[in-house]
């Protein structure tokens, strides 16, 4: 099963295969920031520190989500707040390989 870790903490998650971040840690007792949880708020959006190549690719929802995200990021705290930076949304990220992320506040 792929771990799971979030970046500056002891947390460790094993996760289903294939099974959507933010579930997996919540059926674990581990609630993440989050509103709609359909991929449309942004609420759940995470910086993946390691591991990005073992995410899902992004679908159109949660590609348009990063897309406003990045925008404002960029507006609010300065290009370099998302240069280089993997940002995804917990609540669409699907797992496949061991992932180190933070929650973006
Ligand atoms: S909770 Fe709204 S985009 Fe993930």
């Amino acid at each position: 099963m792929p771990r799971v870790s979030i970046d500056g903490t002891e947390k460790v998650f094993e996760v289903k295969e294939g099974g959507i971040l933010y579930d997996s840690l919540s059926d674990q007792g581990e609630e993440l920031p989050h509103g709609c949880l359909s991929g449309s708020c942004g609420a759940c959006r995470i910086e993946v520190v390691s591991g990005k190549e073992n995410l899902q690719p992004a679908g159109v929802i949660e590609s348009n989500t990063l897309e406003s995200l990045r925008g404002e990021f960029t507006e609010k705290r300065g290009k370099d707040f998302v240069e280089g930076k993997t940002i995804r949304l917990a609540c669409r990220a699907k797992v496949n390989g061991e992932v180190c992320f933070k929650p973006i506040k």
